[in-house]
């Protein structure tokens, strides 16, 4: 149990001999200094309930507080905050115990279904699909090491009317060899063509859908051959950029994989009376006034489904493989799309939790990157332009490292400047692409992140050098003399809290600023206190703060899908 859970459990016990009340107790950080390790309106929440005064409250729970190793001190602050110190000891004692990388233990562990990206094939992965990656992978590993059983999924639009659409493309002017050259380019340059050319020729749509009507119905081999080439080649191009992302998905099921289900789902739909019959005979879903939500068409009139035909059989899929979570890690665009299928499945019945994890859009800055009109900024592009950045950056701070060895690091750090860049901000706003504050090596930046990281395992390895290593498990008391060494052990005993509270919240950004934080509260600990240089009983102390330091922000940095380098 960590110290956390251990004074929410003690303090728990004080409510209920003073007031005779069974409360969770919410622990939050105080904001000054000066105000303890821990704070808790429990005081206050219990006055309103009680109508009685809350400064009192505070004073018998304080008073009730069973005898205990933890809290050093106990305060009534303002209103009737109750402001909690740790005992050093029980500080060193969990900093001993302390392991960054422990998945950790929940209360009720869940089966979580988490899925990003999920492009649309034939068109290559544009700028649009970048927070989605990186938010998704982030996600998963957050909620993984909360100790949930984590499944990631890839909703691919591999299915739809598109596909008819294209088949009809390559059919009239596709050429095989221009294809085979350069088959995604081709693929758009076709998929437009044939939009310009509809404008004028109304018969091309109903080719289209009859070509898809063919596939879908009718199973046509033919059509289902050119399918199957397509969305392997997308693939292809998909699998580059998420190896370069370090993103991983654990099934691929994408609108086709749920094609099968469709009739059973429409069959729900149907006898359940929760869908009706609208216009020209279509399936849709009525949600009534009171819902605010638009009618949703389940199935169009020629039969065709759709879109949301899917997702509403992927909710229910995913029920039948016993999941209790669903997250889906989509641009904030397709929220009332969202509303609207996952109302629809609570009114067939189903119960899981379904959220809409939504994100902001990426705004580019004005020059060489910004989104010229017609133009789709690929993310390799994106990729390219941050690594040269990188590799100039390390010139410039005359790194040691060279070759090979330079190339890699500036692709490390190209990558986690731009994921940084993404996850140290709310997700649910817009954001914009700062070229010049994501490879800062001093501010709010991946790169001052990694950096940090890799100067504690730079001292621990002089340390090495000239000493026996400093053991995680090795006995002894540490013994904290310092104010900026109890600070710094505190510090990193919160990393558990931050890491569930970003994934319970869905927010990376929580652990991204601690992460941020920490490494400040370590510089300001090192500009206090010598390291290398102090006398032994500082010595170790403070070697194995560092050593906490490193795993806790090599780690944090993991959780956020952000390699640490070995050296800088
Ligand atoms: N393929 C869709 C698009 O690119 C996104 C899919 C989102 N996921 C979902 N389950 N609907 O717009």
């Amino acid at each position: 149990m960590n110290i956390t859970h251990q004074l929410q459990a003690l303090l728990e016990q004080a409510v209920q001999t003073a007031t005779g009340q069974s409360e969770l107790i919410v622990l939050e950080n105080p904001r000054h200094e000066g105000f303890g390790d821990y704070a808790t309106p429990i005081a206050m929440q219990l006055a309103k309930k009680l109508g009685q005064n809350p400064r009192e409250i505070a004073q018998q729970i304080m008073e009730n507080i069973p005898d205990n190793t933890i809290i050093e001190k106990a305060e009534i602050a303002g209103p009737g905050f109750l402001n909690i110190t740790l005992a050093p000891e029980i500080v060193s004692e969990s900093l001993r115990e302390f392991a960054a990388e422990k998945p950790l233990v929940p209360v009720r562990k869940k089966r979580i279904e988490v899925e990003f990206a999920s492009p649309n094939v034939a068109k290559p992965l544009h700028f649009g699909h970048f927070r989605g990656l990186i938010l998704g992978e982030s996600l998963a590993r957050l909620l993984r090491h909360s100790g949930h059983e984590v499944l990631t999924d890839n909703f691919v639009g591999d299915w739809g009317t598109q596909f008819g659409k294209l088949i009809v493309a390559i059919r009239k002017w596709g050429d095989k060899k221009t294809i085979d050259h350069n088959p995604i380019e081709e693929l758009v340059r076709l998929y437009r063509k044939f939009h310009q050319e509809a404008e004028h020729d109304a018969e091309l749509e109903k080719q289209g859908a009859e070509e898809f009507r063919k596939m879908e119905v009718e199973h046509d081999a033919e059509n289902l051959e050119l399918w199957k080439w397509i969305v392997g080649e997308s693939l292809k191009d998909f699998f580059v950029v998420t190896d370069r992302l370090d993103a991983h998905f654990d099934e691929m099921r994408g609108e086709s994989f749920y094609e099968k289900m469709l009739p059973t789902v429409l069959e729900k739909l149907r006898t359940s009376g929760i869908g009706s019959t609208g216009e020209a005979g279509a399936l849709v879903v009525e949600f009534g006034d009171e819902s605010k939500l638009p009618t949703m068409i389940f199935q169009k009139s020629d039969g065709a489904t759709l879109y949301q035909t899917r997702d509403l059989a992927k909710i229910i899929f995913y029920d039948s493989e016993g999941f209790d979570e669903m997250i889906y890690v989509v641009g904030n665009e397709q929220n009332l799309h969202f509303r609207q299928v996952f109302e629809t499945a609570r009114r067939l019945g189903y119960q899981g939790a379904w959220t809409h994890a939504g994100h902001g859009l990426v705004r580019l800055p004005e020059g060489k990157m910004s989104a010229r009109a017609g133009t789709v900024i690929s993310l390799s592009e994106v990729f390219d332009e941050a690594y040269k950045r990188a590799f100039a950056s390390l010139i410039e701070h005359n790194s040691e490292i060279i070759g090979k060895e330079r190339e890699d690091l500036a692709e490390i750090l190209a990558i986690g400047a731009l994921k940084f860049n993404d996850l140290g901000q709310n997700r649910k706003t817009d954001i914009l692409f700062d070229w010049e504050a994501m490879l800062d090596f001093n501010g709010y930046s991946g790169p001052f992140i990694q950096y940090s990281a890799v100067r504690c395992a730079s001292i621990l390895r002089k340390a090495t050098d000239h000493c026996p290593p400093v053991k995680g498990e090795s006995k002894g008391v540490l013994s904290f003399e310092h104010e900026a060494e109890l600070s710094l052990a505190k510090k990193i005993l919160r990393f558990s809290d931050v890491v569930l509270e970003a994934a319970e919240r869905l927010e990376p950004h929580v652990l991204a600023e601690y992460l941020f934080q920490l490494a400040g509260e370590y510089n300001s600990f090192y500009a206090k206190c010598p390291v290398l240089k102090a006398d032994e009983p500082e010595r170790t102390t403070r070697l194995f703060l560092t050593q906490k330091t490193a795993e806790t922000l090599t780690h944090g940095l993991y959780l956020l899908g952000i390699k640490t380098p070995k050296q800088m």
